[in-house]
């Protein structure tokens, strides 16, 4: 039996622009996210408090975290990826934040400059901090269906740093398709060595679609009772240390998909396909989104 509702996580505005080479200017994120805001979703990640070294185009984290209309009942995490990102995170505003480990050893080196042991040391450090400030953190696990580095990730180790992860404090494990080479069968296999060590209440999926897979592996994922999944308007997306990967699920599509399964999201499609032309017009892009794609209206 499928889930009734599910908390789509918009990631556009970080995981969609991180990746941009332009630096986007800092007033169009503040449009894209209070664009987002009127859509009816409930959480939107805003930005990530990264070194401006490695991410460059994240750099104005605070204007944009202050600069934002902040809704009542939306949460705007942030990526901290050390107890300097977090510290920094608050002093800007930020009520939530996400943590960014991986099931990979290689990834973790290119991504965040150490191994997946000392990434724990150093989330160790922002957990106790946001304990003590009671900021909920939520935790990423990339690389859980493959690893640009790697190649092929056991689902066994996806399941142990997941579980390292729930263990330490966060409420929620988004488990991250990095470069989007899952299938519905590699889903399944590592949703269920997951679901041992960690409640599928505190789980989420995050697709991207480099190989077109990402809504058929968020059906599997809904099948398996997962009711929290990422996306990002028009598609947008990537990861600067995973060459190649494309843009997430676009969030118009999957908010089409669980329209037509009856499950709820409280999201507007119509508001979402607009903010989608506002941030690729912004780009000058097109949409990735099939959805916005299509001009057969229903
Ligand atoms: P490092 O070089 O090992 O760190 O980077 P360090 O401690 O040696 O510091 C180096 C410099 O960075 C120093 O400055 C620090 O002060 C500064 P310098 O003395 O050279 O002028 N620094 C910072 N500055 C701002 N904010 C900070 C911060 N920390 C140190 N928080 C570090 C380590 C983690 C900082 C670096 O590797 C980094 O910023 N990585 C971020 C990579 C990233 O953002 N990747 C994309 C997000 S992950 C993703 O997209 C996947 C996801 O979507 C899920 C999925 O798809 O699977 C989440
Ligand atoms: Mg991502």
């Amino acid at each position: 039996p499928i889930i009734g509702r599910v908390k789509v996580v918009e990631v556009g505005p970080r995981d969609g622009l991180q990746n941009e080479k332009n630096l986007v200017p800092t007033p169009v994120k503040i449009n894209l996210i209070n664009m987002l805001s009127e859509t009816g979703l409930q959480v939107i990640e805003a930005t990530s408090f990264v070194s401006p070294k490695w991410v460059p185009q994240m750099a104005d984290h605070t204007e944009v975290l202050q600069g934002i209309r902040k809704s009542p009942g939306i949460s705007y995490p942030v990526l901290t990826p050390n107890l300097r990102g977090f510290q920094a995170a608050v002093a800007a505003g930020a009520k939530e934040v996400s943590i960014f480990g991986a099931a990979s050893e290689l990834f973790t080196q290119k991504n965040i400059n150490c191994s997946i042991e000392e990434s724990l040391e150093r989330f160790e450090e922002v957990m106790r901090a946001a304990k003590e400030a009671s900021i909920p953190v939520r935790g990423y696990v990339s690389c859980v269906l493959g690893c640009p580095y790697e190649g092929k990730i056991s689902a066994a180790k996806v399941a142990e740093v997941s579980k390292k992860m729930y263990s330490m404090g966060c409420y929620e494990i988004s488990l991250g398709d990095t470069i989007g080479v899952g299938t519905p069968g590699s889903m399944r296999e590592m949703l269920a060595a997951v679901m041992k060590e960690v409640p599928v209440g505190a789980l989420a999926v995050h697709c991207h679609d480099t190989y077109g897979q990402a809504l058929a592996n968020i059906l599997v994922a809904l099948q398996m009772g997962v009711s929290v999944v990422d996306a990002s308007v028009a598609g947008l997306g990537g990861c600067p240390y995973a060459q190649g990967a494309s843009g997430n699920v676009a969030t118009e599509d999957l908010v089409y998909m669980l329209n037509g399964l009856g499950i709820h999201t409280g999201v507007d499609l119509q508001k979402l396909m607009d903010t989608g032309t506002f941030i690729c017009n912004a780009l000058n892009r097109k949409t990735n989104s099939k959805v916005s794609q299509a001009s057969c209206r229903l």
